[in-house]
């Protein structure tokens, strides 16, 4: 049976990273968080003093081929963390400060084109589940499958908060549901590779699905398009 191609595209906080990781455990797949990708980005930009309090983005698009990504396994956990140049960066990038800015630096023509790039290579044997906002779109138009997840701001800002609360962050309900909104509206209406459903996914709102539901919907409709090809 061949390997496909998975685009799991969708707004912030709609489950996309759960839903893939779980969808790649089964099908022996490779999970790619891209969106990990651009919030590495975004740190680096907000440890150099680019984005921020001040702001130099002719100097970030400068420095990137300084930046060095790579996910690599965690074997307590069973599952891959984002390391910035040599360093583990994956809980500094899940902040509440790099997701004020990760749509900003999202919006950067030049981080867009080294991150595809980078996304377009890891996918050349298939084989993979994939999950950001232009992945259908952009880095594989001809995924054999795509979904595009969706949920209200509310649930998704419920879920986040929760999230962000268990990691001991100090947040209020409130400024997670503007974050949310905010996000949605600059990744839906930026120039370059806007958040948008392509034509051939399949959309998925998950608002009121439970965790083992949304698996095996997916799962069952995975095995039917990987049999079709
Ligand atoms: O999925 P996430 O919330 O971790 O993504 C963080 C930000 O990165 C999000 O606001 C938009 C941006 N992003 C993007 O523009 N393109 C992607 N393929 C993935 C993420």
């Amino acid at each position: 049976m061949g390997k496909i191609t998975i685009a799991i595209d969708g707004y912030s906080s709609t489950g996309k990273s759960t839903l893939a990781k779980r969808l790649a455990s089964a099908l022996n797949y490779v999970y790619v968080d891209t969106g990990a990708m651009y919030r590495a980005v975004t740190l680096f930009a907000l440890n150099n003093e680019y984005v921020g309090v001040k702001e130099d983005i002719p100097s970030l698009v400068a420095q990137l081929s300084n930046i060095k990504l790579k996910f690599m396994p965690n074997e307590t956990l069973g599952l891959s963390e984002m390391y910035l140049n040599g360093q583990n960066v994956e809980k500094q990038i899940r902040t509440m400060k790099v997701s004020e800015h990760v749509s900003k630096v999202a919006t950067i023509e030049e981080v867009r084109r080294m991150l595809v790039a980078m996304q377009q290579q890891m996918g050349e044997e298939k084989g993979i589940v994939m999950d950001g906002r232009d992945i259908g779109t952009v880095v594989f138009p001809n995924a054999e499958l795509k979904i595009f997840m969706t949920a209200s701001p509310e649930t998704r800002a419920t879920r986040r908060y929760k999230e962000l609360l268990e990691r001991g962050e100090d947040v209020t309900f409130d400024e997670v549901l503007k974050n949310v909104q905010k996000r949605d509206r600059i990744d839906s209406t930026r120039d370059v590779s806007p958040l948008k459903k392509a034509e051939d996914a399949i959309e998925f709102d998950n608002s009121d699905m439970g965790l083992d539901e949304q698996f095996e919907r997916i799962h069952n409709y995975t095995l039917r398009v990987i049999n079709q090809n």
